[in-house]
């Protein structure tokens, strides 16, 4: 697929034909900003979106999926003004920091956000805060985007690029809720420090409150009403504390939602269950650490973690939208990388953030078209295909 980037007009569809990815590098300090309220052409909707291309792979996909939100905007009428800035590795080299207070500022001012990739192993040895992955942890926190959606579709023109028995992977439909800005990733105490016996010992907190397990099983009860209406909460509650809360507000919730069948699974049994016999999943409800470990394992069923897009909303403010794969400096550069979850985050963003759900019709529309034709990238490749 990472020749097929440029994008074309039809009449129904965009047609992903092919063209090589441009780097974002030349325009990256693109300052100073757009104002958002600048003049439409008339009959047009505008949109301010942030651009955060990252490290690796990142600046790759992020110029294809600019490229195609482009296309599939001006056919609903859509403008865009992108900002792009530095995050991650990229602005640690800039500016010395993995977020600066200009790329959040820019974020935050933006109508919905568009991250590439963050991390390299150039920076593998920064101390904890000068990590590129950071950079993350501070947009979902400050940015408060605690409902994490990570859908994991097997298509059928991917089935055989799945890892599992093709009769076990067709059909494969789901979408895991993750809490996004809670959980050990940010629970106090947290540190490394030294004990009584004068030992190091590691800390890290699980913890929720009751209002954090409420918001994100709200959002995860109504996706499920609005997909096939069965919910499973994932959590570890014959161990942790949290996990027992948290079973007990989902179940209180319940009442509210009687068109939703909720069940619950202990994460040791949802992790076998998601390979035994993914097809039982509708939609998933998990805390921040398991939908992490969750939705890698999801993905390899979907044929390749090159394919999930992940959306990342909060109560209000700009939703940020980026694809679950990481930067893969291992093929950056190379014009290998497969731009479809950067590409469906764009869908993503258009259905999620924008609310224009017909511009992401057609971006979901063209990627089953490139892929009727046949292309594909090398983590989903098989014979008979065009390698591209
Ligand atoms: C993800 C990633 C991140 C996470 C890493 C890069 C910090 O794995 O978005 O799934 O753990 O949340
Ligand atoms: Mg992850």
């Amino acid at each position: 697929m990472a020749a097929f980037l440029q994008t074309n007009i039809s009449l129904n569809a965009i047609k992903i034909v092919p063209g090589k990815y441009s780097s974002l590098t030349d325009h990256q300090f693109r300052a100073p900003y757009r104002i958002r309220c600048a003049a439409a052409s008339p009959g047009k909707k505008r949109y301010n979106i942030a651009l955060l291309p990252g490290d690796g792979i990142g600046p790759e996909v992020i110029s294809v999926a600019k490229n195609v939100l482009q296309k599939a905007g001006s056919l609903e009428g859509l403008e865009f003004d992108f900002k792009e800035m530095p995050v991650g590795g990229a602005a640690l080299d800039l500016v010395g920091v993995p977020l600066p207070e200009e790329t959040f500022t820019a974020a935050k001012l933006s109508d919905a956000i568009l991250l590439g990739a963050i991390g390299g192993y150039k920076w593998d040895k920064n101390e904890k805060h000068l990590r590129p992955e950071m950079a993350l942890f501070y947009l979902r926190r400050d940015l408060k985007v605690f409902a994490n959606l990570r859908p994991a579709t097997v298509l059928p023109q991917l089935v055989d690029a799945s890892t599992l028995k093709k009769e076990v992977a067709e059909g494969v439909d789901m979408m895991i809720v993750r809490e996004l800005t809670g959980g050990i990733y940010f629970g106090e105490p947290r540190g490394i420090t030294i004990n009584e016996n004068g030992e190091e010992v590691g800390v890290s907190t699980e913890i929720y409150a009751a209002h954090e397990i409420d918001r994100i099983a709200r959002v995860a009860f109504e996706t499920a009403r609005k997909r096939r209406g069965k919910l499973c909460s994932v959590d570890k509650a014959n161990v942790l504390d949290a996990s027992i809360l948290w079973r007990k507000r989902v179940t209180a919730l319940a009442s509210e939602y009687p068109d939703v069948e909720l069940s619950h699974m202990y994460v040791d049994n949802a992790a076998m269950q998601l390979i035994r016999d993914p097809k039982q999943f509708d939609t998933i409800v998990t805390n921040n650490i398991f939908g992490d470990i969750l939705s890698d394992e999801a993905s390899m069923i979907t044929g390749s973690i090159g394919m999930l897009p992940s959306a990342s909303l909060g109560e209000s403010g700009p939703g940020l939208f980026e694809p679950i794969h990481g930067s893969a400096p291992d093929i950056a550069g190379q014009d290998k990388a497969n731009p479809l979850a950067t590409i469906l985050s764009a869908a993503m963003l258009l259905k999620y953030g924008l609310g224009e759900e017909k511009a992401a019709k057609r971006i979901e529309d063209a990627v089953v078209d490139a892929l009727n034709k046949g292309f594909r990238t090398g983590d989903i490749y098989s014979p008979g295909n065009v390698c591209a």
